[in-house]
C-alpha cells in the first residue's frame, strides 16, 4: 500500500522516534508498504517517521537491493565525504551534507535477528540519512546559515 509522506514543516519529522522492543507482523507490514513507497517516489530510503509513524523503522535501497532496519545504530565509521542530498519531505531542495564515506551499523532486520553491515559511498550516505530521519535531523539542519533562512521564508 502506498502511503502519504509527510513534508515540512510537518512537526512528526522533527520527532525522535521510538525504538522497538521486538518486530511485529504489522511492523513487517509497514517496512513493506513503505518500500513500495520509496520506490514509487523514486527514493533511495524512507524512515517510518516520514509516513508518520512514530518508530525507529527505515528502508533503503540504492540500487544494489532492499535493506529493511529497525533500531539502526552506526558502529564504527571512517572518513569524510561532502555531497548533495535531497529528501521526499523537503521537495526541489538540495544540500551539501557531510558523512562518514564508510560505516557499520547494527540493527535488527525484519525477523528481530540482530544484524550488522558494511556500507559505504551512496549506501552509506543514505543510511545516515535515514538514521537522521529517526532523530529529527532533516538535510536542512546542514543548510548554511544564510541558505536556511532564505529556505525558512518559503514557509513563513
Ligand atoms: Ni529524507
Amino acid at each position: 500500500m502506498k502511503l502519504d509522506i509527510k513534508k515540512f514543516p510537518n512537526k512528526i519529522l522533527r520527532k525522535k522516534a521510538s525504538r522497538l522492543e521486538k518486530v511485529s507482523d504489522s511492523d513487517r507490514a509497514m517496512l513493506r508498504d513503505m518500500a513500495e513507497t520509496m520506490y514509487l517516489n523514486k527514493g533511495v530510503g524512507l524512515a517510518a517517521v516520514q509516513v508518520g509513524i512514530d518508530k525507529q523503522l527505515a528502508v533503503i535501497d540504492v540500487g544494489k537491493g532492499l535493506v529493511k532496519v529497525v533500531n539502526p545504530v552506526i558502529l564504527t565509521k571512517e572518513g569524510k565525504v561532502i555531497e548533495e542530498e535531497g529528501c521526499l519531505s523537503v521537495p526541489d531542495t538540495t544540500v551539501m551534507v557531510k558523512r562518514s564515506e564508510r560505516i557499520t551499523v547494527g540493527f535488527l532486520n525484519e525477523n528481530g535477528d540482530v544484524s550488522q553491515i558494511t556500507a559505504e559511498g551512496l549506501f552509506a550516505r543514505a543510511i545516515q540519512h535515514e538514521i537522521d530521519h529517526l532523530y529529527g535531523r532533516l538535510i536542512i539542519d546542514y543548510m548554511s546559515p544564510v541558505k536556511k533562512l532564505f529556505f525558512l521564508t518559503k514557509y513563513r
